[in-house]
């Protein structure tokens, strides 16, 4: 049908004729002359129909934004004065010559040549117009390409791409399974995989030796903006290879791709953070690099107080009192300080207690702030030397149990970051190493995998039972710019640490049997050294494309209550289907009124 995509034509074919179809991205009537915007996959360029062609002129005034249209035109230079250096064809445009219409289209709900702001529900209804948008096209265009270039390396490096089951059994990740009932074997459930973590490990012990799947994951839990229902693995494991080769050998795929698909040069080695230093310098296990603002810690301080805020915390077993300098600060308003202070609300935090240094050559009478009188003058001077606070500086405090000044002033590190244009250079990734094995869960009273029940601690079975809070895993997580991109392990890979593993995690023996017996059995036969990675395909994408969301990386996401306007799934089924399922509904819907 076609000679050309649109997007394609340039300077090199003056003078010939092309035959193009695609969408009418913009049509323009310039007092007797009609210009056409056709676009396809490649591009756009530009028509001019002139009124000498009456027949192929009359079929031009007919036509309207995203009618499907084929048309045979020549290819001339644009006269001076009317280049567009904007785009890629903008030095020629093409002389109509016949125009064919094949199909109309109704005014689309989303305008697909502008800005103009749509909702998020419309877009995702008409997920179809909205992918038009060159924008969103770039965007998938650019996931192919990160897609293309990852699989490529893998294959350079001999990894095998092996599909694993989607109908396959719950594994316990920390997340929530989707379960697919069965009609042959009524009463039970599929689950789908919240990772082919069990697959890729049998696939080690088969000796596959390297594997690699860019793999659709399932997880049934609360969304945020980088969390979906279902996402894209790019997963990994290997066989014989230590954490630091497989880290090695990741950082060089990382590296290749940023290179070849965005020209981004990353450094040569990323650094490695362990998880204790991130959490007492960043307060979270993912820290943004580029955010040069640090968590001080001034519990010792604090003790003596009086002020019960922070002596509370201070000298308390889960407790932590931090100070969070941010240079330039001191000019917030009041009602700035307020909006703080309700952000870190949000994770828990009782307030934000903050000293504003308006002049550090004055001592005490140089500084600003509600708390001064609770705290006694030494103190005081010790939190600025210790913050190395400078006048014009404003310096916040957390103190609360742990986890929640972790939270809330690492939140707060990364918004003030943010908010005061503190960010330093464009890309920092980060490894975070040395992860505990486990994490004590106060609700359900026991012992928690950090990571998951597979990953091998770093010390011996004795040790590990002896004392499982202290033990160390031998996983590691890639963090770019303050995303978690990617999280792997060497895993265990002898049956009795692995019962031990289970034994901490509060799994009797038969209830890991019957979970996991598959895998146990498996361990028995040969199972070698091995360890892997996944990376989150969608988030990797989000960040080198600049988009907010994964949802903007994905073509057919979910909403945010795991929804899909498009297509209106979740939705019931019919009474029979159920019936052959043998499932009946709790709470049977409410029949409509006639
Ligand atoms: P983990 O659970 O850390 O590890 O997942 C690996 C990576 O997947 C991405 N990710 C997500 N992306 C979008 N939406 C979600 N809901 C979501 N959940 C996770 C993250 C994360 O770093 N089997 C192990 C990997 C291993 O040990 O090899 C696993 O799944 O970028
Ligand atoms: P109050 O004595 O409750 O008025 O608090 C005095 C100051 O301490 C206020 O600026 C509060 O915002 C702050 N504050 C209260 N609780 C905390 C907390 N847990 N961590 C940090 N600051 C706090």
């Amino acid at each position: 049908m076609r000679s050309h995509y649109c997007g394609e034509i340039n300077e090199t074919h003056l003078d010939q004729e092309v035959e193009l179809c695609g969408w009418v991205h913009k049509r323009r009537d310039h007092g007797g002359v009609i210009f056409i915007d056709l676009r396809d996959r490649e591009g756009i360029v530009q028509v001019v129909y002139d009124p000498d062609r009456a027949d192929s002129f009359a079929v031009a005034e007919s036509i309207r934004s995203e009618y499907v249209i084929k048309l045979r035109g020549r290819v001339r230079a644009r006269p001076d004065g009317t280049i567009n250096a904007k785009m890629k064809t903008g030095k020629i445009e093409v002389l109509g010559l016949e125009l064919e219409i094949l199909n109309h289209s109704e005014t689309p709900p989303i305008q697909v040549d502008g800005d103009i702001e749509v909702n998020e529900e419309t877009r995702l209804r008409y997920r179809y117009i909205d992918l038009r948008r060159p924008e969103m096209l770039q965007k998938i265009r650019l996931r192919r390409d990160v897609t293309l270039n990852l699989r490529r390396f893998l294959e350079d490096e001999g990894f095998y791409e092996i599909e694993t089951p989607f109908l396959t059994k719950a594994t316990p990740e920390g997340a929530r399974d989707y379960l697919v009932p069965s009609r042959t074997h009524q009463n039970s459930f599929f689950a789908l995989p919240q990772s082919p973590q069990l697959f890729k490990q049998l696939l080690m012990i088969a000796g596959m030796d390297r594997y690699y799947q860019v793999v659709r994951c399932f997880r049934d839990e609360d969304l945020r903006a980088d969390r979906q229902p279902e996402f894209t693995q790019l997963d990994i494991e290997t066989s014989f290879l230590d954490e630091h080769q497989i880290m090695a050998l990741m950082e060089g795929m990382v590296r290749r791709l940023f290179n070849e698909v965005i020209d981004v040069q990353l450094p040569e080695q990323f650094p490695q953070i362990s998880y204790a230093q991130a959490m007492e310098l960043y307060g979270t296990d993912r820290p943004d690099l580029r955010n040069p603002l640090l968590l001080t810690d001034v519990g010792d301080l604090m003790q003596a107080v009086e002020f019960k805020v922070f002596s509370g915390p201070a000298n308390s077993e889960d407790g932590r009192v931090v100070a969070l300098k941010v240079p330039g600060a001191a000019s917030l308003s009041r009602k700035e300080i307020d909006d703080y202070t309700q952000f870190v609300g949000i994770y828990g935090a009782k307030g934000l207690a903050y000293i504003k240094v308006n002049d550090r050559s004055a001592g005490i009478d140089g500084l600003q702030s509600p708390i001064l009188k609770f705290l006694p003058d030494n103190v005081v001077e010790d939190i600025m030397q210790r913050t190395e606070a400078q006048s014009g500086d404003i310096v916040f405090f957390g103190a609360d149990k742990t986890k929640v000044v972790n939270e809330s002033i690492g939140a707060l590190r990364d918004k003030m970051g943010k908010d005061q244009g503190l960010l330093e250079g464009q890309w920092k990734p980060v490894w975070v190493i040395d992860f505990p094995m486990f994490d004590w869960d106060e609700k359900s009273n026991r012992w928690t995998a950090l990571h998951h029940p597979f990953t091998a601690p770093s010390c011996d079975q004795d040790t590990l039972k002896k004392a499982p809070g202290q033990a160390i895993s031998r996983a590691y997580d890639l963090v770019l710019n303050g995303t978690e991109v990617g999280g792997g392990s060497i895993r265990i890979h002898k049956t009795d640490m692995q019962q031990v593993v289970f034994d901490l995690l509060g799994m009797a023996t038969e209830e890991s049997q019957e979970k996991f017996g598959f895998l146990l059995d498996a361990l028995k036969y040969g199972c070698p050294p091995h360890g892997g990675i996944a990376f989150g395909l969608d988030r990797l994408v989000m960040l080198m494309s600049g988009a907010s969301t994964i949802r903007d990386v994905m073509a057919f996401p979910k909403t945010q209550t795991a929804a899909c306007p498009l297509t209106s799934a979740p939705a019931m089924v019919s009474d029979a289907q159920l019936k052959e399922l043998g499932i009946r509904l709790r709470k049977p819907p409410v029949q409509q009124a006639e």
